[in-house]
């Protein structure tokens, strides 16, 4: 166990009613301070996990820790969580000091610590001076950010919330991004952000969990995530990617489109059938006889940045390139990629699997 950490999953599985699990024995561990993002599909989970934390709901199997006192069965008001939800849930009766206010009214503070707490909450979010006004008077990006504020002003230890930017449009969306980070590296308290937006969570988090099919497929920085995909599947959320079929020949060498190719990648069995992942922006356009593969350009759009050129081998699989250089529809052109841009996968293969696979590999040849 890592020593901040704040909430541990242990083996939690998560049924209603007699449906398979909606988790399946998950476990993590949150440290405190971090910018933490649950990032998965629509049905994945993710809404689940923060239920559970915030202890709306009981797990059917496996134990939740914070600071390390198991809390299976302290009720949501013991806990020092506050959720910000996806639509708000604010009082539209309310004004935007009274739905600020609420939570400490229901504690029954004396008016001048609310008072205090409530202005001081409401300065952290720039929205001094908006006491009075109607929620409906305001915004989308000031409403999002008074339900931050009827968080903040609890002092819990953690926030959840709950796809929280999915409501603004492109432009707000990206600022909230901005002023959340901000505000979370400022308060420096515990944020667990779901979103099904890879971009979102690429540009926000300390740390990412992809999760699919309740499982958590992989954790960690959004660089190792986007680096490293650990299958299929990451790889394919995770930005664009070029997927192919292949077989790991033995460490360090991998074969596909026919041809042998080192790479940087080791415990596989030899001759396993692997799948392999370069990333569009890791292939290089070279003249046809200098690449590693010979393609030739089928389209190509202008990405502002990038060119995004879709090109297709001689066995007909579909290479995606991203280059700052034009090419010619029609032409033939080389690809070349160095070994640190192959990434190898073995299919269906989750982050638990892979450390194990890892270990038992080490101890072998330890061993030898
Ligand atoms: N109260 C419930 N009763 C039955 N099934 C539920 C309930 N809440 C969620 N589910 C199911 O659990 C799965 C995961 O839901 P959820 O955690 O909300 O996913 P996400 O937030 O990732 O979209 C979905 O298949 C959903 O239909
Ligand atoms: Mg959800």
């Amino acid at each position: 166990m890592k020593a901040n950490t704040i909430i541990r999953f242990e083996y939690v599985t998560q049924k209603y009613d007699d449906d398979p699990a909606v988790l399946d024995e998950v476990s993590f561990e949150i440290e405190r301070g971090k910018f933490y993002t649950l990032l998965g599909p629509s049905g994945c989970g993710k809404t689940t996990i923060l239920r559970l934390i915030a202890g709306f709901i009981e797990p059917t199997k496996g134990n939740i820790y914070m600071n390390e006192k198991k809390i299976n069965k302290v009720p949501a008001n013991q806990r020092q969580v506050n959720t910000v939800f996806q639509d708000y849930a604010l009082f539209p009766h309310l004004n935007v000091y009274e739905n600020v206010a609420f939570g400490l009214r229901i504690k029954k503070l004396k008016q001048a610590v609310i008072d205090k707490k409530v202005k001081d909450a409401l300065r952290f979010v720039n929205l001094s001076g908006y006491e009075n006004r109607e929620i409906r008077e305001m915004s989308g990006g000031q409403r999002q950010r008074v339900a931050i504020a009827r968080a903040i002003v609890n002092e819990p230890e953690i926030i959840l919330l709950d796809e929280p930017l999915s409501a603004l449009d492109l432009k707000l969306r990206t600022e909230m991004q901005y002023e959340l980070r901000e505000l979370q590296q400022r308060l420096g308290i515990t944020f667990v952000f779901v979103t099904h937006d890879q971009e979102e969570a690429l540009a926000m988090s300390d740390e990412i969990f992809v999760i699919n099919k309740g499982k958590i497929q992989q954790s960690g920085t959004p660089t190792d995530i986007y680096d490293e995909p650990i299958n299929r599947f990451v790889a394919d959320f995770i930005g664009e990617s070029n997927i192919i079929p292949g077989t790991m020949i033995k460490d360090f060498l991998v074969e596909f489109n026919g041809k042998q190719f080192e790479c940087v990648d080791q415990g596989f069995n030899n001759n396993e059938p692997v799948e392999i992942v370069i990333r569009p922006e890791d292939l290089e356009i070279t003249e046809p006889e200098k690449g590693n593969l010979r393609v030739r350009v089928d389209s190509q759009l202008f990405r502002g940045v990038h060119y995004e050129i879709c090109c297709y081998d001689e066995e007909g699989h579909e290479w995606l390139v991203h280059s700052t250089r034009k090419a010619n529809v029609g032409d033939q052109i080389g690809l070349y990629f160095d070994p640190e841009a192959i990434h190898v996968m073995r299919f269906g293969e989750t982050e638990e699997e892979y450390d194990k696979r890892l270990e038992s590999y080490s101890e072998d040849h330890y061993a030898k």
